[in-house]
Protein backbone atom coordinates (compact mmCIF):
# COMPACT_ATOMS: atom_id res chain seq x y z
CA UNK A 1 0.00 0.00 0.00
CA UNK A 2 0.96 3.93 -0.69
CA UNK A 3 1.94 5.31 2.07
CA UNK A 4 0.39 8.78 0.53
CA UNK A 5 -2.87 8.36 2.46
CA UNK A 6 -2.56 9.09 6.89
CA UNK A 7 -2.70 5.67 7.03
CA UNK A 8 0.66 3.90 9.30
CA UNK A 9 1.58 7.81 10.37
CA UNK A 10 1.27 9.28 14.02
CA UNK A 11 -1.23 11.97 14.86
CA UNK A 12 -0.27 15.32 14.21
CA UNK A 13 -0.72 18.91 15.24
CA UNK A 14 -3.43 19.63 17.69
CA UNK A 15 -4.07 16.25 18.02
CA UNK A 16 -3.13 16.90 21.63
CA UNK A 17 -1.13 13.19 21.10
CA UNK A 18 2.46 12.49 21.43
CA UNK A 19 3.59 10.31 18.48
CA UNK A 20 4.76 7.34 21.00
CA UNK A 21 0.74 7.96 22.04
CA UNK A 22 -0.01 5.62 18.94
CA UNK A 23 -0.67 1.63 19.16
CA UNK A 24 2.45 0.08 17.82
CA UNK A 25 0.83 -1.80 14.79
CA UNK A 26 -1.91 1.68 14.16
CA UNK A 27 -2.17 2.50 10.76
CA UNK A 28 -0.63 -0.81 9.43
CA UNK A 29 -3.29 -3.62 6.93
CA UNK A 30 -3.44 -7.09 8.24
CA UNK A 31 -1.74 -9.56 5.95
CA UNK A 32 -4.56 -11.35 4.09
CA UNK A 33 -7.11 -8.83 4.01
CA UNK A 34 -7.80 -6.67 1.04
CA UNK A 35 -5.85 -4.33 -0.64
CA UNK A 36 -6.56 -1.23 -2.03
CA UNK A 37 -5.98 -1.44 -6.18
CA UNK A 38 -4.13 2.22 -6.61
CA UNK A 39 -4.85 5.13 -5.22
CA UNK A 40 -7.58 7.03 -7.10
CA UNK A 41 -6.24 10.26 -6.71
CA UNK A 42 -3.47 11.88 -9.01
CA UNK A 43 -0.42 13.16 -6.44
CA UNK A 44 0.25 16.02 -5.22
CA UNK A 45 -3.61 16.27 -4.97
CA UNK A 46 -5.82 19.46 -4.77
CA UNK A 47 -8.77 18.80 -2.05
CA UNK A 48 -11.20 21.27 -1.94
CA UNK A 49 -12.32 20.73 1.96
CA UNK A 50 -16.14 22.10 2.43
CA UNK A 51 -16.95 22.90 6.43
CA UNK A 52 -12.86 22.87 6.78
CA UNK A 53 -13.36 25.34 9.72
CA UNK A 54 -15.04 23.24 11.92
CA UNK A 55 -13.99 20.16 14.19
CA UNK A 56 -13.71 17.19 12.23
CA UNK A 57 -12.85 19.17 9.18
CA UNK A 58 -10.14 21.22 10.79
CA UNK A 59 -8.75 18.24 12.13
CA UNK A 60 -8.32 17.03 8.53
CA UNK A 61 -7.16 20.09 7.04
CA UNK A 62 -4.19 20.42 9.83
CA UNK A 63 -3.12 16.58 9.46
CA UNK A 64 -2.71 16.46 5.60
CA UNK A 65 -1.26 19.24 5.56
CA UNK A 66 1.41 18.96 7.99
CA UNK A 67 2.28 15.90 6.44
CA UNK A 68 3.78 17.86 3.26
CA UNK A 69 3.55 15.45 0.51
CA UNK A 70 2.30 17.81 -1.67
CA UNK A 71 -1.63 18.42 -1.16
CA UNK A 72 -2.91 21.29 -1.48
CA UNK A 73 -6.24 22.27 0.04
CA UNK A 74 -8.73 25.37 -0.33
CA UNK A 75 -11.20 25.71 2.58
CA UNK A 76 -15.03 26.40 1.88
CA UNK A 77 -16.52 27.38 5.16
CA UNK A 78 -19.50 29.51 5.68
CA UNK A 79 -18.25 30.05 9.48
CA UNK A 80 -22.00 29.29 11.28
CA UNK A 81 -21.45 29.43 15.04
CA UNK A 82 -19.67 26.26 14.61
CA UNK A 83 -16.89 27.20 12.17
CA UNK A 84 -14.00 28.72 13.67
CA UNK A 85 -10.91 30.63 11.51
CA UNK A 86 -8.73 30.26 14.23
CA UNK A 87 -8.76 26.18 14.04
CA UNK A 88 -6.67 26.81 10.75
CA UNK A 89 -4.14 28.80 12.39
CA UNK A 90 -1.71 26.40 12.92
CA UNK A 91 -1.68 25.61 8.91
CA UNK A 92 -1.69 29.58 8.09
CA UNK A 93 1.16 30.11 11.19
CA UNK A 94 3.80 27.71 9.30
CA UNK A 95 4.69 29.29 5.93
CA UNK A 96 4.92 25.82 3.71
CA UNK A 97 1.92 24.99 4.96
CA UNK A 98 0.43 28.09 4.14
CA UNK A 99 1.06 27.96 0.49
CA UNK A 100 -0.32 24.83 -0.33
CA UNK A 101 -4.00 26.29 1.80
CA UNK A 102 -6.36 28.93 0.86
CA UNK A 103 -9.30 29.75 2.58
CA UNK A 104 -12.98 30.83 1.33
CA UNK A 105 -15.55 31.92 2.63
CA UNK A 106 -18.84 30.98 1.31
CA UNK A 107 -21.74 28.48 1.37
CA UNK A 108 -22.00 25.32 -0.25
CA UNK A 109 -25.63 25.93 -0.97
CA UNK A 110 -24.29 28.72 -3.51
CA UNK A 111 -23.38 27.71 -7.11
CA UNK A 112 -21.67 30.64 -7.53
CA UNK A 113 -19.08 30.47 -5.29
CA UNK A 114 -19.19 26.42 -5.17
CA UNK A 115 -18.69 26.11 -9.41
CA UNK A 116 -15.50 27.39 -10.19
CA UNK A 117 -13.73 25.81 -6.78
CA UNK A 118 -14.86 22.59 -7.76
CA UNK A 119 -13.69 23.11 -11.11
CA UNK A 120 -9.82 23.25 -10.10
CA UNK A 121 -10.37 20.80 -7.53
CA UNK A 122 -9.01 16.86 -7.70
CA UNK A 123 -11.60 15.80 -4.97
CA UNK A 124 -14.22 17.21 -2.57
CA UNK A 125 -14.50 16.21 0.86
CA UNK A 126 -17.73 17.67 1.99
CA UNK A 127 -17.90 18.15 5.92
CA UNK A 128 -20.06 20.90 6.07
CA UNK A 129 -23.08 20.31 8.05
CA UNK A 130 -25.24 21.79 10.86
CA UNK A 131 -23.90 18.80 13.29
CA UNK A 132 -25.52 19.22 16.29
CA UNK A 133 -29.01 16.81 17.23
CA UNK A 134 -30.96 19.25 19.75
CA UNK A 135 -29.68 22.19 17.86
CA UNK A 136 -32.03 20.10 15.18
CA UNK A 137 -34.87 19.86 17.10
CA UNK A 138 -35.16 23.23 17.80
CA UNK A 139 -34.36 24.61 14.45
CA UNK A 140 -34.31 21.81 11.81
CA UNK A 141 -34.42 24.63 8.66
CA UNK A 142 -30.91 25.16 8.30
CA UNK A 143 -30.02 21.46 8.29
CA UNK A 144 -32.08 21.02 5.70
CA UNK A 145 -30.43 23.72 3.73
CA UNK A 146 -26.99 22.98 4.38
CA UNK A 147 -27.68 18.80 4.33
CA UNK A 148 -29.75 18.83 1.21
CA UNK A 149 -29.27 21.93 -0.88
CA UNK A 150 -25.97 22.15 -0.36
CA UNK A 151 -25.04 18.94 -0.91
CA UNK A 152 -26.90 19.35 -4.13
CA UNK A 153 -24.99 22.32 -5.03
CA UNK A 154 -21.46 20.24 -4.54
CA UNK A 155 -22.84 17.26 -6.79
CA UNK A 156 -24.27 19.25 -9.43
CA UNK A 157 -20.60 21.01 -9.91
CA UNK A 158 -19.03 17.63 -9.79
CA UNK A 159 -21.41 16.38 -12.61
CA UNK A 160 -20.56 19.29 -14.75
CA UNK A 161 -17.22 18.55 -14.12
CA UNK A 162 -17.34 15.06 -14.93
CA UNK A 163 -19.12 16.00 -18.48
CA UNK A 164 -16.09 18.33 -18.93
CA UNK A 165 -13.76 15.47 -18.29
CA UNK A 166 -15.33 13.19 -20.75
CA UNK A 167 -15.43 15.80 -23.15
CA UNK A 168 -11.35 15.92 -23.06
CA UNK A 169 -12.28 19.97 -22.05
CA UNK A 170 -11.33 19.66 -18.46
CA UNK A 171 -7.73 20.96 -18.19
CA UNK A 172 -5.38 20.24 -15.28
CA UNK A 173 -1.71 21.39 -14.45
CA UNK A 174 0.60 22.17 -17.70
CA UNK A 175 -2.90 21.68 -19.69
CA UNK A 176 -3.18 18.09 -19.31
CA UNK A 177 -6.26 16.43 -19.33
CA UNK A 178 -7.91 16.09 -15.91
CA UNK A 179 -10.23 13.70 -14.23
CA UNK A 180 -13.50 14.12 -12.55
CA UNK A 181 -13.32 15.20 -9.42
CA UNK A 182 -14.00 12.17 -6.68
CA UNK A 183 -16.53 13.39 -4.22
CA UNK A 184 -16.57 12.03 -0.48
CA UNK A 185 -19.13 12.54 1.69
CA UNK A 186 -18.87 12.84 5.07
CA UNK A 187 -21.46 10.95 6.92
CA UNK A 188 -22.93 9.71 10.65
CA UNK A 189 -23.99 6.27 12.04
CA UNK A 190 -27.31 8.40 13.18
CA UNK A 191 -28.69 7.34 9.63
CA UNK A 192 -28.92 4.01 10.89
CA UNK A 193 -31.23 5.33 13.85
CA UNK A 194 -31.23 3.23 16.98
CA UNK A 195 -30.01 -0.18 17.31
CA UNK A 196 -30.77 -2.12 20.21
CA UNK A 197 -28.27 -4.99 19.26
CA UNK A 198 -25.73 -6.03 17.14
CA UNK A 199 -23.82 -3.41 14.75
CA UNK A 200 -25.38 -1.40 11.58
CA UNK A 201 -23.75 -2.68 8.40
CA UNK A 202 -23.33 -0.35 5.13
CA UNK A 203 -26.38 -2.27 3.61
CA UNK A 204 -28.68 -1.77 6.47
CA UNK A 205 -31.80 -0.39 5.96
CA UNK A 206 -31.89 3.69 6.54
CA UNK A 207 -33.88 4.74 9.84
CA UNK A 208 -33.16 8.38 10.53
CA UNK A 209 -34.95 9.71 13.70
CA UNK A 210 -34.15 13.23 14.55
CA UNK A 211 -34.13 16.38 11.43
CA UNK A 212 -30.29 16.07 11.72
CA UNK A 213 -30.24 12.30 11.01
CA UNK A 214 -32.85 13.08 8.58
CA UNK A 215 -31.08 15.80 6.54
CA UNK A 216 -28.00 13.47 6.53
CA UNK A 217 -29.36 10.47 5.28
CA UNK A 218 -31.45 12.78 2.52
CA UNK A 219 -27.95 13.85 1.67
CA UNK A 220 -26.29 10.46 1.36
CA UNK A 221 -29.22 9.43 -0.92
CA UNK A 222 -28.81 12.27 -3.28
CA UNK A 223 -24.90 11.16 -3.31
CA UNK A 224 -26.13 7.57 -4.48
CA UNK A 225 -28.24 8.99 -6.85
CA UNK A 226 -25.61 10.94 -9.03
CA UNK A 227 -23.32 7.90 -8.71
CA UNK A 228 -26.24 5.75 -10.18
CA UNK A 229 -28.02 8.31 -13.27
CA UNK A 230 -24.89 10.34 -13.76
CA UNK A 231 -22.18 7.90 -13.50
CA UNK A 232 -20.62 9.98 -10.39
CA UNK A 233 -17.50 9.31 -8.96
CA UNK A 234 -18.37 9.42 -5.20
CA UNK A 235 -18.43 7.92 -1.77
CA UNK A 236 -19.46 8.31 1.38
CA UNK A 237 -18.22 7.36 5.12
CA UNK A 238 -20.57 6.98 7.91
CA UNK A 239 -18.49 8.26 11.14
CA UNK A 240 -19.78 7.14 14.58
CA UNK A 241 -19.45 9.75 17.88
CA UNK A 242 -16.10 12.03 17.53
CA UNK A 243 -14.46 13.18 20.15
CA UNK A 244 -11.24 15.44 20.60
CA UNK A 245 -9.26 18.71 20.86
CA UNK A 246 -11.30 21.93 19.30
CA UNK A 247 -14.53 20.21 19.48
CA UNK A 248 -17.71 23.00 19.57
CA UNK A 249 -18.21 22.74 23.62
CA UNK A 250 -21.83 22.21 22.79
CA UNK A 251 -21.48 18.58 22.22
CA UNK A 252 -21.72 16.34 25.50
CA UNK A 253 -17.51 15.65 26.08
CA UNK A 254 -16.01 19.66 25.48
CA UNK A 255 -19.46 20.58 27.33
CA UNK A 256 -18.97 18.67 30.15
CA UNK A 257 -15.63 19.48 29.97
CA UNK A 258 -15.48 22.93 30.15
CA UNK A 259 -18.83 23.49 32.56
CA UNK A 260 -16.95 20.84 35.13
CA UNK A 261 -13.78 23.18 34.80
CA UNK A 262 -16.14 26.17 35.82
CA UNK A 263 -17.67 23.69 38.54
CA UNK A 264 -20.76 24.21 36.46
CA UNK A 265 -23.80 21.66 36.72
CA UNK A 266 -23.15 18.75 34.02
CA UNK A 267 -26.75 18.14 31.97
CA UNK A 268 -26.90 14.39 32.45
CA UNK A 269 -30.36 13.35 29.89
CA UNK A 270 -32.68 11.10 31.03
CA UNK A 271 -31.16 7.96 32.08
CA UNK A 272 -28.11 8.27 30.95
CA UNK A 273 -28.14 4.52 29.57
CA UNK A 274 -27.94 5.72 26.23
CA UNK A 275 -25.03 4.03 24.33
CA UNK A 276 -22.41 6.05 21.72
CA UNK A 277 -18.83 4.45 20.03
CA UNK A 278 -16.57 7.12 20.78
CA UNK A 279 -13.95 7.83 17.63
CA UNK A 280 -11.23 9.79 18.10
CA UNK A 281 -10.77 13.18 15.80
CA UNK A 282 -7.04 11.96 14.43
CA UNK A 283 -8.68 8.46 13.63
CA UNK A 284 -12.00 9.50 11.99
CA UNK A 285 -9.97 12.42 9.66
CA UNK A 286 -7.54 9.50 8.91
CA UNK A 287 -10.24 6.90 7.66
CA UNK A 288 -11.88 9.76 5.59
CA UNK A 289 -9.06 10.46 4.01
CA UNK A 290 -7.91 6.46 3.50
CA UNK A 291 -11.51 6.10 1.73
CA UNK A 292 -11.09 9.27 -0.45
CA UNK A 293 -7.69 7.68 -1.60
CA UNK A 294 -8.68 3.61 -1.41
CA UNK A 295 -12.39 3.61 -1.62
CA UNK A 296 -14.43 2.04 -4.33
CA UNK A 297 -16.86 4.41 -6.10
CA UNK A 298 -20.39 4.16 -5.29
CA UNK A 299 -19.16 2.19 -2.08
CA UNK A 300 -20.38 3.30 1.66
CA UNK A 301 -18.16 2.83 4.10
CA UNK A 302 -18.63 2.53 8.30
CA UNK A 303 -16.30 4.50 10.67
CA UNK A 304 -16.66 3.40 13.57
CA UNK A 305 -14.34 4.25 17.47
CA UNK A 306 -14.28 0.99 19.13
CA UNK A 307 -15.10 1.74 22.56
CA UNK A 308 -18.87 1.26 23.28
CA UNK A 309 -19.88 3.49 26.59
CA UNK A 310 -23.25 4.33 28.92
CA UNK A 311 -23.07 8.07 28.82
CA UNK A 312 -22.82 7.36 32.71
CA UNK A 313 -19.84 5.39 32.57
CA UNK A 314 -18.33 8.17 29.85
CA UNK A 315 -18.88 11.09 31.88
CA UNK A 316 -17.93 9.26 35.15
CA UNK A 317 -14.77 8.55 33.83
CA UNK A 318 -14.44 12.03 32.28
CA UNK A 319 -15.06 13.40 35.61
CA UNK A 320 -12.47 11.11 37.71
CA UNK A 321 -9.61 12.43 34.59
CA UNK A 322 -10.65 15.60 35.66
CA UNK A 323 -10.74 15.53 39.42
CA UNK A 324 -13.99 16.78 39.80
CA UNK A 325 -17.12 15.40 41.53
CA UNK A 326 -19.90 13.45 40.63
CA UNK A 327 -22.40 15.70 42.26
CA UNK A 328 -22.31 18.00 39.63
CA UNK A 329 -23.91 15.83 37.36
CA UNK A 330 -27.94 16.46 37.10
CA UNK A 331 -30.55 14.10 35.48
CA UNK A 332 -32.08 16.33 33.35
CA UNK A 333 -35.44 16.22 30.92
CA UNK A 334 -34.54 13.31 28.10
CA UNK A 335 -33.83 14.62 24.34
CA UNK A 336 -37.08 14.07 22.34
CA UNK A 337 -36.82 11.00 20.26
CA UNK A 338 -33.22 10.16 21.73
CA UNK A 339 -31.91 7.20 19.78
CA UNK A 340 -30.79 4.38 22.65
CA UNK A 341 -27.64 2.94 20.94
CA UNK A 342 -25.74 3.33 17.95
CA UNK A 343 -23.20 0.58 17.06
CA UNK A 344 -21.86 0.07 13.56
CA UNK A 345 -19.83 -3.09 12.18
CA UNK A 346 -15.96 -1.68 10.50
CA UNK A 347 -15.16 -4.63 9.01
CA UNK A 348 -15.79 -3.25 5.15
CA UNK A 349 -12.85 -0.19 6.06
CA UNK A 350 -10.63 -2.73 7.87
CA UNK A 351 -10.17 -4.69 4.67
CA UNK A 352 -9.95 -1.66 3.08
CA UNK A 353 -6.50 -1.53 5.27
CA UNK A 354 -7.38 1.12 7.46
CA UNK A 355 -7.01 0.61 11.89
CA UNK A 356 -8.07 3.48 14.48
CA UNK A 357 -4.97 4.04 16.12
CA UNK A 358 -5.53 6.10 19.55
CA UNK A 359 -7.02 3.96 22.06
CA UNK A 360 -9.71 5.63 24.05
CA UNK A 361 -8.34 5.99 27.44
CA UNK A 362 -5.04 8.04 25.22
CA UNK A 363 -7.25 10.15 23.30
CA UNK A 364 -9.44 11.45 26.52
CA UNK A 365 -6.95 12.07 28.71
CA UNK A 366 -5.28 14.58 24.94
CA UNK A 367 -8.43 15.93 24.99
CA UNK A 368 -9.26 17.08 28.60
CA UNK A 369 -5.56 17.98 28.67
CA UNK A 370 -6.38 20.26 25.47
CA UNK A 371 -9.34 22.33 26.64
CA UNK A 372 -7.06 22.65 29.85
CA UNK A 373 -5.07 24.18 28.29
CA UNK A 374 -6.57 25.97 25.37
CA UNK A 375 -8.91 27.90 28.01
CA UNK A 376 -9.42 31.20 25.51
CA UNK A 377 -10.28 28.91 22.89
CA UNK A 378 -13.15 27.53 24.64
CA UNK A 379 -13.98 30.75 26.22
CA UNK A 380 -14.70 32.72 23.31
CA UNK A 381 -16.87 30.38 21.74
CA UNK A 382 -18.95 30.56 25.21
CA UNK A 383 -19.77 34.11 24.42
CA UNK A 384 -21.82 35.94 22.12
CA UNK A 385 -24.93 33.62 21.55
CA UNK A 386 -24.51 30.93 23.20
CA UNK A 387 -25.81 32.34 26.76
CA UNK A 388 -29.11 32.56 25.25
CA UNK A 389 -28.84 28.88 23.44
CA UNK A 390 -27.64 27.37 26.82
CA UNK A 391 -30.49 28.94 28.65
CA UNK A 392 -32.97 27.71 25.67
CA UNK A 393 -31.55 24.68 26.01
CA UNK A 394 -30.43 24.00 29.24
CA UNK A 395 -32.77 26.32 31.77
CA UNK A 396 -35.80 25.21 32.01
CA UNK A 397 -34.31 21.50 32.17
CA UNK A 398 -31.68 22.52 34.87
CA UNK A 399 -34.13 24.13 36.71
CA UNK A 400 -36.37 21.13 37.23
CA UNK A 401 -32.95 18.98 37.14
CA UNK A 402 -32.52 16.18 39.89
CA UNK A 403 -29.38 15.87 42.08
CA UNK A 404 -26.86 13.45 40.73
CA UNK A 405 -27.36 11.13 44.11
CA UNK A 406 -29.99 8.81 43.18
CA UNK A 407 -28.35 7.51 39.97
CA UNK A 408 -24.68 7.00 41.20
CA UNK A 409 -22.36 6.03 38.46
CA UNK A 410 -21.71 1.95 37.97
CA UNK A 411 -21.61 -0.41 35.13
CA UNK A 412 -24.34 -0.26 33.35
CA UNK A 413 -26.71 -3.27 31.47
CA UNK A 414 -25.03 -3.85 28.09
CA UNK A 415 -27.23 -4.90 25.22
CA UNK A 416 -25.16 -4.92 22.98
CA UNK A 417 -21.90 -6.76 23.35
CA UNK A 418 -22.77 -9.40 20.74
CA UNK A 419 -19.08 -9.25 18.84
CA UNK A 420 -21.17 -11.50 16.45
CA UNK A 421 -21.87 -9.50 13.81
P1 LIG B 1 -18.97 21.16 13.09
O1 LIG B 1 -20.32 21.67 13.41
O2 LIG B 1 -17.88 21.32 14.08
O3 LIG B 1 -18.45 21.87 11.74
C1 LIG B 1 -19.27 22.07 10.63
C2 LIG B 1 -18.57 23.10 9.74
O4 LIG B 1 -19.37 23.29 8.57
C3 LIG B 1 -18.43 24.48 10.40
O5 LIG B 1 -17.14 24.98 10.16
C4 LIG B 1 -19.47 25.33 9.69
O6 LIG B 1 -19.13 26.70 9.62
C5 LIG B 1 -19.50 24.68 8.32
N1 LIG B 1 -20.75 24.90 7.60
C6 LIG B 1 -22.03 24.68 8.05
N2 LIG B 1 -22.91 24.98 7.09
C7 LIG B 1 -22.20 25.36 6.00
C8 LIG B 1 -22.54 25.76 4.69
N3 LIG B 1 -23.83 25.86 4.30
N4 LIG B 1 -21.55 26.06 3.82
C9 LIG B 1 -20.27 26.00 4.19
N5 LIG B 1 -19.87 25.63 5.43
C10 LIG B 1 -20.83 25.31 6.32
O7 LIG B 1 -19.17 19.66 12.68
P2 LIG B 1 -18.22 18.38 12.89
O8 LIG B 1 -18.52 17.78 14.19
O9 LIG B 1 -16.83 18.75 12.54
O10 LIG B 1 -18.82 17.42 11.76
C11 LIG B 1 -18.33 17.49 10.43
C12 LIG B 1 -19.09 16.51 9.58
O11 LIG B 1 -18.96 15.20 10.11
C13 LIG B 1 -20.60 16.79 9.53
O12 LIG B 1 -21.05 16.54 8.22
C14 LIG B 1 -21.20 15.79 10.50
O13 LIG B 1 -22.51 15.45 10.11
C15 LIG B 1 -20.24 14.63 10.34
N6 LIG B 1 -20.09 13.75 11.51
C16 LIG B 1 -19.81 14.29 12.74
C17 LIG B 1 -19.60 13.43 13.82
C18 LIG B 1 -19.30 13.96 15.20
O14 LIG B 1 -19.36 13.19 16.16
N7 LIG B 1 -18.95 15.23 15.36
C19 LIG B 1 -19.69 12.04 13.63
C20 LIG B 1 -20.00 11.54 12.37
C21 LIG B 1 -20.18 12.41 11.31
O1 LIG C 1 -23.02 9.52 16.23
C1 LIG C 1 -22.45 10.52 15.42
C2 LIG C 1 -23.03 11.84 15.82
O2 LIG C 1 -22.46 12.15 17.09
C3 LIG C 1 -22.75 12.96 14.83
O3 LIG C 1 -23.37 12.65 13.61
C4 LIG C 1 -23.26 14.30 15.36
O4 LIG C 1 -22.87 15.34 14.48
C5 LIG C 1 -22.63 14.54 16.72
O5 LIG C 1 -23.15 15.72 17.29
C6 LIG C 1 -22.89 13.36 17.65
O6 LIG C 1 -24.32 13.27 17.96
P1 LIG C 1 -24.85 12.90 19.43
O7 LIG C 1 -26.21 13.43 19.57
O8 LIG C 1 -24.62 11.45 19.72
O9 LIG C 1 -23.77 13.72 20.27
P2 LIG C 1 -23.94 14.67 21.57
O10 LIG C 1 -22.55 15.05 21.99
O11 LIG C 1 -24.91 15.76 21.36
O12 LIG C 1 -24.55 13.68 22.63
C7 LIG C 1 -23.90 12.47 23.00
C8 LIG C 1 -24.77 11.75 23.98
O13 LIG C 1 -24.83 12.50 25.19
C9 LIG C 1 -26.20 11.59 23.53
O14 LIG C 1 -26.71 10.34 24.01
C10 LIG C 1 -26.93 12.74 24.20
C11 LIG C 1 -26.17 12.89 25.52
N1 LIG C 1 -26.12 14.27 26.04
C12 LIG C 1 -25.68 15.25 25.22
C13 LIG C 1 -25.62 16.55 25.65
C14 LIG C 1 -25.13 17.66 24.73
C15 LIG C 1 -26.48 14.53 27.35
O15 LIG C 1 -26.85 13.62 28.11
N2 LIG C 1 -26.44 15.82 27.77
C16 LIG C 1 -26.04 16.84 26.99
O16 LIG C 1 -26.03 18.01 27.44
Amino acid sequence: MSDRGVAGRGPGPGSGLEPGATTADAGRPDPGLDQPAADALPPAPHLLVTGGAGFIGSCFVREVLARGDGTRITVLDKLTYAGVRANLAPVEADPAQAARFRFVRGDIADPAVVDPLVEEADAVVNFAAESHVDRSILDPEAFLRTGVIGVHVLLEACRREAERAAAGSRLGPRRRPRRAPRFLQVSTDEVYGSVPVGRSEEEDRLDPRSPYAAAKAAGELLVRSYVVTYGLDALVTRGSNTYGPYQHPEKLIPLFITNALDDQPLPLYGDGLQRRDWLYVTDHAGAIEHVLHYGASGETYNIPGGTELANRELVATLLARLGKPWSLVRRVEDRPGHDRRYAMDGTKLARLGWRNRVPFEDGLRATVDWFRANEPWWRSIRTGDWDAWYERQYGARLSHGLPAADFAPGPAPDPGRDEGR
